[in-house]
């Protein structure tokens, strides 16, 4: 892909203060405006520290040593204050109910843009658009705890995009949903950066959901970068995932258990496996 380079990710390695290796080591990684960018790796590969470095949270609010570099929209994300940064970069977390702390929906929106000191009519403005943003509109008034785990999420979305950052780590944001609330989320997630053109970052497990989405896949292992590129590319790759303990799509293991050989063109999507098994069926 190419465009203007939004990340630049240069040499970066972390060691928590308690830590005994790297959590993320030698990291070199330049993203673009408006890639849908998918992380993937086991437990403990660095995908968290990854996404907390992007706004400073790392290492600015963790003990630990730190090396490289990271850029975001031209700023130094080691040195430029945390509260700046996050007008930059949202991070949404696997939790929604556990970042839920307000009595109603606008409040819980609100809570950041007072952070920010946004001038209260302004904030009523940006409350209702982000709310109105990820379908929610009208739900000002309900209380967070009443909401569906999918709505919930989509709340902490619209708090994160009230502050208006033009990118958006999410990690592992349906973890903790049912099938239909990990659809809401993904959905959104695809018309923000789609129709809005935010950049999208989504540490996930599900290979189905990058397979559809991401432009790219990273793949980290130990703190390491050990694959990087599109769906196809990646997935193909099946056996040295399974060895790093990462599961590929359900029609990707398929396809290579007809095929074994198969790399080039190999299906990573349900409609595409469906066009490859017929072509082989002629
Ligand atoms: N706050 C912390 N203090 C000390 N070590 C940490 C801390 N957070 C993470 N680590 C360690 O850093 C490494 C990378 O962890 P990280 O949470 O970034 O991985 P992850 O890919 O997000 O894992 P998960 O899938 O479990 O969320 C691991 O070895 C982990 O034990
Ligand atoms: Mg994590």
């Amino acid at each position: 892909m190419t465009g203007e380079s939004v990340i630049t990710i240069e040499q970066l390695s972390f060691t928590y203060a308690t830590g005994t290796r790297p959590a993320l080591h030698d990291i070199s990684l330049d993203i673009k405006r408006g890639e849908y960018i998918g992380v993937m790796g086991l437990n403990g590969a660095g995908k968290t520290t990854l996404g907390l470095s992007l706004n400073g949270i790392v290492p600015q609010s963790s003990l630990g040593h730190y090396e490289g570099k990271v850029t975001v929209d031209g700023h130094d994300a080691a040195v430029t204050p945390v509260r700046e940064m996050a007008k930059m970069v949202g991070i949404v977390f696997d939790n929604p109910e556990f970042q839920m702390s307000q009595i109603s929906a606008a409040e819980e929106v609100a809570l950041g843009l007072e952070n920010l000191g946004v001038p209260t009519e302004e904030m009523h403005t940006r409350v209702s658009a982000a709310l109105a943003l990820v379908g929610l509109a009208g739900f000002e008034e309900r209380s967070p705890l009443g909401l569906s785990g999918g709505q919930q999420q989509r709340l902490a979305i619209a708090s994160v995009i009230a502050m208006q950052p033009r990118i958006l780590f999410m990690d592992e944001p349906t973890s903790n949903l049912d099938p239909i609330g990990k659809e809401e989320v993904f959905e959104l997630a695809r018309k923000l950066n789609k129709d809005e053109g935010l950049t999208v970052i989504v540490a996930e497990h599900e290979a189905e959901v990058l397979a559809a989405y991401a432009d790219r896949i990273v793949v980290l292992h130990e703190g390491l970068i050990v694959m990087a590129g599109t769906p196809q590319e990646i997935f193909a790759r099946a056996d040295e995932l399974a060895a790093i303990g990462v599961r590929v799509p359900q029609a990707t293991e398929l396809a290579l258990a007809m095929e074994p050989e198969a790399r080039e063109g190999v299906p990573v999507t349900t409609a595409t496996a469906i066009e490859w098994m017929e072509a082989r069926a002629r």
